[in-house]
């Protein structure tokens, strides 16, 4: 659906009409059907324990930034959880009452398939916003689940771009004029911006930067984590002195977390030593649950709210909710 009409994130959404009490997360259901009366068990334990945070976050209050918070969710490496950061976070931020956009920023279409909208070849997207000055109002597309959920999204004819923008005026600046165009017109009720960056620093990814206030940097808590982050946190630096000044590396989300390997903990104990602020307190699980949602075209958010995966994606969204902006954090709102 065009927004042209309605203006993206002008919905006022009922954060409570999708809640889904005494629906039991089939995560939960097939761990019990294994447990034969066992409540006593460090799983039956684990479950119960989500249970409950489930339920405190959906009663819980999520402060609404007092400007539009930009977020470029980057790193150079594939396969960390950017795409399911980008559209978990950004859902679940939705359903508790923000009005979010994601804009694909990947010709792989990653977020469009896991917000359910049309990203055919053809389809009006990113590409014609970045390359034809199509504005952004004109390709947005409206979550069929979460109606304060808009995607911009991705086809495979992003997959020239970044060549394609080489001999571009204001190549760099493509999406902030774009986006601030929206801004100032439909997209003026936007909370959250979440741009989900493909796997490289590129042009498309500069562009990201070049927009955003927020770095957020999901990794993945494995063997070669921390490998190339010198590089990304080089590139926001660069980006910094010369394009934006306004950009912080704001965010770090520890997914695809098994708290029962060493590796995992060792990981993780390492990144916060490194970025006590930026790392947040909550870590995201593996989860089937997280890794299945796209198949359907949702997030884990509605796919299962009562998963693990979606519970701990509503404990980053508050997190990120109440640590506000880092200009609300450090300086008072710029
Ligand atoms: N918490 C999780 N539990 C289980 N699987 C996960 C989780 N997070 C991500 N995955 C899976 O890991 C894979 C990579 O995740 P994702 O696509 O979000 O990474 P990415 O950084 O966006 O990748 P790319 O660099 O290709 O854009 C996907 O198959 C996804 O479903
Ligand atoms: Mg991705």
């Amino acid at each position: 659906m065009s927004v042209h009409d309605h203006g993206v994130g002008s919905t006022s959404y009922d954060a409570t009409a999708d809640n889904v009490d005494g629906a039991v997360s089939r995560e939960t259901e097939d761990a019990f059907a294994g447990l034969n009366d066992d409540a006593g068990s460090p799983l039956a334990n684990e479950l119960i324990e989500t249970e409950r945070k489930r339920r405190a976050l959906e009663s819980a209050d999520f402060p609404r930034p007092t400007r539009t918070r930009i977020f470029a969710v980057s790193n150079q490496k594939g396969g960390v959880g950017k795409t399911t950061t980008s559209v978990n976070l950004a859902a679940a931020l939705a359903q508790r009452g923000a009005n979010v956009l994601v804009i694909d920023a990947d010709p792989q279409g990653n977020a469009s398939t896991a917000l359910g909208v049309d990203h055919r070849e053809g389809t009006p997207s990113i590409y014609d916003v970045l390359l034809d000055d199509t504005p952004m109002a004109k390709v947005a597309q409206r979550s069929k689940e979460i109606p304060s959920l808009w995607c911009i999204p991705a086809t495979i004819d992003l997959a020239g771009a970044d060549i394609e923008l080489v001999s571009v005026v204001r190549r760099e600046f493509r999406l902030h004029d774009a986006l601030h165009e929206l801004l100032e017109g439909p997209g003026k009720n936007l909370d959250y911006i979440f741009i989900d960056c493909p796997p490289s620093l590129g042009l498309l990814t500069l562009n990201a930067m070049v927009v955003a206030h927020e770095v957020l940097i999901p990794i993945q808590c494995e063997y070669y984590a921390l490998e190339g982050l010198t590089q990304l946190i080089k590139t926001v630096e660069m980006v910094r002195k010369h394009l934006n000044k306004q950009l912080e590396l704001s965010t770090i989300v520890l997914t695809m977390y098994d708290a029962r390997t060493n590796l995992a903990r060792e990981v993780a104990n390492e990144v916060r030593s490194h970025f006590p602020q930026q790392t947040l307190e909550q870590t995201i699980p593996r989860s089937v649950r997280v890794s299945e949602a796209p198949s359907y075209g949702r997030t884990v958010i509605t796919h299962d709210p009562h998963s693990s995966g979606a519970v701990a994606y509503l404990a980053v969204a508050k997190e990120i909710a109440e640590r506000g902006a880092p200009a609300q954090q450090n300086r008072g709102t710029a």
